[in-house]
């Protein structure tokens, strides 16, 4: 692939220089420490006009609406890594097409006893025990609201942001009834604000596991959203781990709701190394095989958002060609680095070019029959 200096350059220094020296660090030192610079550079216009020279790229064949929602290029960043909203001033400009925040929970929570983050480079995955950690959902949806008040002089966010919710992990909300509440307590507590709100099930790390991965608990939490939900689309994250009869009897449950769209996946279970569930590369045949499924069961009901193991143009060219119309990471820009963003969306013109296709939204699903 033909990238320019720039990215070449940079790319260069996050693999041979900057990645040895933060892979020696405590993982979630290191991840702390990103929040803060991202932070910092999203709030004066300089350093994102900086971040947006070295970083952007965008091309009129990468965009579309999905949802009723313009996306300039389908590459977002996944939810976990900018949990509590501190980076959506800084992620347009380093090149990503949307992003979702969170997951945010109905109450503060302070996650697991640490440490809960490792890195395993053989297996390009990264093991996760966070356990929900955030800053509540009340006290986001203020923060995400004076974001926008900060970006409003520059016509406010350029890109979606999604906000995924999920249940206070501790024991009050153990019991369904009780999680219910504390899904629909985030979900009110973010009206009018994001673009769309993801409702993520599937939390590997939480107290009493994953409880609406039933059948009968998900049909009764979604009737709760529907009864409160307003215009913005609604997905729903699964996780890599369900067998074909369970994800095939979630989406049915989905169908009979207002869900737009299902985000596969979230970390993986199935793995040897203690607690926490995988990400990366341990997780993208099980998220691949997920996606080809919905979208060969259920054609273009869903939108299929695909997440786990993307590391390259290549990886999301696949995933959207099995029925993906966006993609969400985390891994491949923690390995690779920041500039993978407009590596990946670079990539995808040349390899739509090369296939003689016009426009992304051509080759959605055309890999499967
Ligand atoms: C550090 C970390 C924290 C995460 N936290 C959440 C979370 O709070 N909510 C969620 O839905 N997914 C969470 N995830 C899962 C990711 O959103 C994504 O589904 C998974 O990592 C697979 O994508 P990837 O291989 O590109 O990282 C987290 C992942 C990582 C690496």
């Amino acid at each position: 692939m033909s990238l320019p200096f720039k990215i070449r350059v940079i790319s260069t220094l996050y693999r041979s220089i900057l990645k040895p020296i933060l892979f020696k660090r405590d993982p979630e030192n290191v991840h702390d420490t990103m929040m803060r610079i991202g932070s910092t550079l999203g709030h004066h216009r300089i350093t994102q006009f900086i971040t947006h020279t070295l970083f952007f790229f965008e091309h009129p064949v990468l965009e579309q609406t999905v949802a009723g929602i313009h996306f300039r290029n389908p590459i977002g960043l996944a939810a976990g890594f900018d949990k509590n909203a501190q980076l959506t001033n800084i992620l347009p400009d380093v090149g990503f097409g949307f992003e979702e925040i969170g997951s945010v929970t109905g109450e503060p929570c302070s996650g697991n006893a640490r440490p809960r983050l490792w890195r395993l480079p053989e297996e390009k995955s990264l093991r996760v025990y966070y356990g929900l950690k955030n800053d509540g959902a009340e006290n986001i949806a203020k923060r995400l609201r004076l974001s926008r008040l900060h970006e409003e002089g520059a016509g406010g966010w350029s890109v979606p942001i999604g906000i995924s919710i999920a249940k206070t992990n501790c024991a009050a909300t153990a019991e369904t009834p009780a999680a219910i509440v504390d899904y629909v307590k985030a979900y009110l507590a973010f009206e009018e604000i994001g673009d769309y709100v993801t409702i993520n099930i599937s939390c590997p790390n939480a107290f009493g596991g994953q409880p609406f991965t039933d059948a009968a608990r998900l049909d009764q939490l979604l009737s709760a959203i529907d009864a409160v939900r307003d215009v913005r689309p609604i997905f729903l994250k699964l996780s890599p781990d369900l067998s074909e009869t369970e994800l095939h009897a979630l989406a049915e449950v989905a169908l009979a709701h207002h869900v737009d769209g299902l985000i596969t996946s979230n970390l993986t279970k199935q793995h040897a190394h203690g607690d926490g569930g995988l990400s990366g590369k341990a997780v993208e045949a099980q998220s691949i095989a997920h996606l080809t499924y919905l979208r060969k069961t259920f054609g273009n009901k869903f939108i299929l958002i695909a997440c786990g193991g993307v590391f390259s143009a290549e990886d999301a060219y696949k995933r959207i060609r099995l029925g993906a119309s966006l993609i969400q990471l985390i891994t491949g820009m923690i390995f690779e680095g920041p500039q993978l963003i407009g590596e990946i969306n670079r990539g995808l013109v040349e390899l739509l070019k090369r296939d003689g296709f016009e426009f992304i939204t051509d080759i959605i699903g055309i890999d499967v029959k």
